[in-house]
């Protein structure tokens, strides 16, 4: 969508910060020994708390409230009976409605020790995810997000997952456009101010592609090397754009 009134920016905001508190809560409750299940009741319960509806639930009848992907998992990963081991990479993308908004985040996260090559691989796609918000515009071509982050994650020596795109996100969970982490050098859309779109870069050490698991959710790594993600829903500005599920 396009933020067009004050009336939706509000309401965005809103979302995006009960949907960042969200992220901060389950964060906070991770340790080994916690099932992935017990995760996913503790972000449940917020968004309940906060009036909001879990937007995977709403969208497309996913079985738990957030997704809850571990180590070769890139997304789409179900909450279940699963323990949170020492040395595993989780990641948790929560995206939720209130009131007709719709915001998406989503980070990933160390079980310390982790192996240090997983570590960099984390920090590396966090900051990933700086570079695409340097890159998103108004007034810029979408492309450039792409060609930004695959360049970065290149240089870092990682792969972009390229079936795992950012999107427009506001009145649903996802609309148009599609916003690729690598260069469509035939895409011309242009970046306009008011346009409300996620960043989130997806790498892996070495996977380009995912592949649907048998439950017909979970997505793993073609080749099964580790994954990582970071998102942000932001709004488009002429300068830096606003991230609206940030929470500080
Ligand atoms: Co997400
Ligand atoms: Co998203």
């Amino acid at each position: 969508m396009t933020v067009n009134s004050e009336k939706d920016l509000m309401g965005l905001l809103r979302i995006g910060r009960v949907v960042g508190m969200t992220l901060q809560k389950m964060r906070a409750a991770l340790r080994p020994g916690i099932t992935t299940a017990e995760l996913d009741h503790i972000g449940a319960e917020y968004l309940r708390q906060h009036g909001a509806r879990s937007a995977p639930i709403l969208t497309y009848n996913f079985p738990g409230a957030t997704c809850i992907s571990l180590n070769n998992e890139a997304a789409h990963g179900i909450p279940g009976s699963r323990v949170i081991q020492i040395g595993d990479l989780v990641n948790i993308d929560v995206s939720a409605e209130l009131d007709g908004y719709y915001a998406d985040t989503g980070a990933s996260f160390p079980m310390p020790p982790v192996k240090p090559e997983y570590q960099r691989l984390l920090d590396h796609t966090r900051a990933a995810l700086d570079v695409a918000i340097a890159a998103a515009r108004a007034g810029e071509k979408l492309n450039n997000i792409g060609r930004a982050v695959e360049t970065f994650a290149r240089k870092g020596g990682y792969k972009v997952i390229q079936d795992l795109p950012g999107h427009g996100v506001g009145r649903k969970l996802h609309e148009p456009p599609t916003v690729p982490n690598f260069y469509v050098p035939t895409l011309k859309t242009r970046l306009t101010e008011g346009m409300v779109i996620t960043l989130e870069p997806f790498l892996s050490m070495s996977a380009n592609r995912v592949v649907q698991q048998p439950d017909g959710w979970t997505l793993k790594t073609e080749d099964g090397s580790m994954a990582a993600q970071y998102e942000h829903t932001v709004i488009i500005t002429r300068g830096r754009p606003l991230l609206t599920t940030l929470v500080s």
